[in-house]
């Protein structure tokens, strides 16, 4: 399959409409875009990415409208997290309606649903004028797309265009909030952080994974966001000499130790911003060992940490 590259919102959602699949900017990562109500087109994204079929997608709107052709209902929380974050970086999973389709939500009657800040996004979502389902646009297992380099790097003639637009504005996934029940409980971290939805939803927990139960969130489950390389998390004063030809830094600090590639962040948001690409450099340059520095969960911090500690581990 060839694989058209463009900056226009219509040449790409015209791909949507003829029932492809297309890879697109948001604030958070790239996504990779089908019709929701195409069963066929959603087929074509588990298989470019490599995706196992037990992962649900999230669907992304243009409008507030679109909302409702996606859930049955919304609670009065969910209401408010609607009205305070949205459109944003944040995805709530919500009671689905019949008409989306069971691959969508991989056998799930739920349904995430986000509505995306990023301009060129929402050109394109007006576009296509349908909700899109889209997970990050990476082969499965991979960091996620930071940039539209990076999806060519992965999917390049395995989909059917891809939007080009800026690098991302965050450069981690979205805040996943499970809504279906009384109180609201975070799946998975992102730029909205626990403060900002407690102050919306005081009841609000972080999910804690149980041994004995089916995973609330389907993808936890699997490996994410890992380079080739293994990573680990450190904190300057356990730090150990490494071989320094084949090894990197990620962190705030000036860092005295001699590296192969070393990426020095002026603030925690702009180490968020450029961990999966540093992970993507370090692969292509044959890096064996990537040191991540440690820094506080405050703010952007939390999934930061999140990010790393998934990647450190081999499970
Ligand atoms: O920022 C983002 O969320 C990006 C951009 C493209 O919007 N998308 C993204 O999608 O990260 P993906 O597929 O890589 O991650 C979706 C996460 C998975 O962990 C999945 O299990 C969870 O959201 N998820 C989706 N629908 C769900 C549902 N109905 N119930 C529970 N978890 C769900
Ligand atoms: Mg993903």
């Amino acid at each position: 399959m060839k694989t058209v590259l463009t900056t226009s919102p219509s040449q790409a959602a015209k791909f949507i409409k003829n029932g492809g699949i297309v890879a697109f900017p948001t604030e958070t990562v790239y996504g990779l875009g089908a019709n929701v109500f195409d069963e066929q087109a959603i087929r074509k994204i588990f298989t470019a990415k490599e995706r196992p079929s037990d992962n649900p997608l999230i669907a992304h709107v243009a409008s507030l409208d679109q909302i409702k052709s996606l859930v049955s209902s919304i609670n009065q929380t969910s209401q408010k997290l609607i009205d305070a974050f949205f459109p944003g970086p944040l995805t709530l999973v919500l009671p689905k309606a019949s008409a989306v389709p069971t691959i969508a939500t991989a056998g799930l009657e739920t349904v995430g649903v986000r509505m995306p800040r990023n301009k060129l996004a929402q050109e394109f979502l007006e576009e296509c004028g349908v909700p899109l389902v889209a997970p990050s646009a990476n082969l499965s297992g991979k960091p996620s797309p930071t940039n539209w380099e990076a999806v060519f790097e992965d999917l390049d003639g395995r989909i059917d265009c891809i939007l080009q637009g800026e690098t991302t504005e965050i450069g981690l996934e979205s805040t996943v909030v499970d809504c279906i029940g009384d109180s609201p409980i975070i799946l998975r971290k992102g730029a909205v952080t626990f403060e900002d939805i407690e102050r919306v939803a005081p009841g609000v927990k972080i999910y804690q994974s149980n041994p004995n139960e089916n995973p609330r969130s389907p993808g936890l489950k699997h490996r994410h966001y890992s380079p080739k390389a293994r990573v680990v998390l450190f904190s300057s004063e356990i730090f150990q000499e490494s071989n320094a030809s084949i090894s990197a830094f990620i962190g705030v600090s000036k860092f005295d130790g001699d590296f192969a590639l070393t990426k020095i962040c002026d603030s925690v948001t702009e180490y968020a911003l450029s961990l999966f690409d540093f992970f993507r450099i370090c692969d292509r340059n044959g890096i064996q060992t990537i040191y991540c520095e440690k820094v506080s969960k405050i703010g952007i911090g939390a999934a930061l940490i999140d990010r790393i500690e998934r990647a450190a581990s081999d499970e």
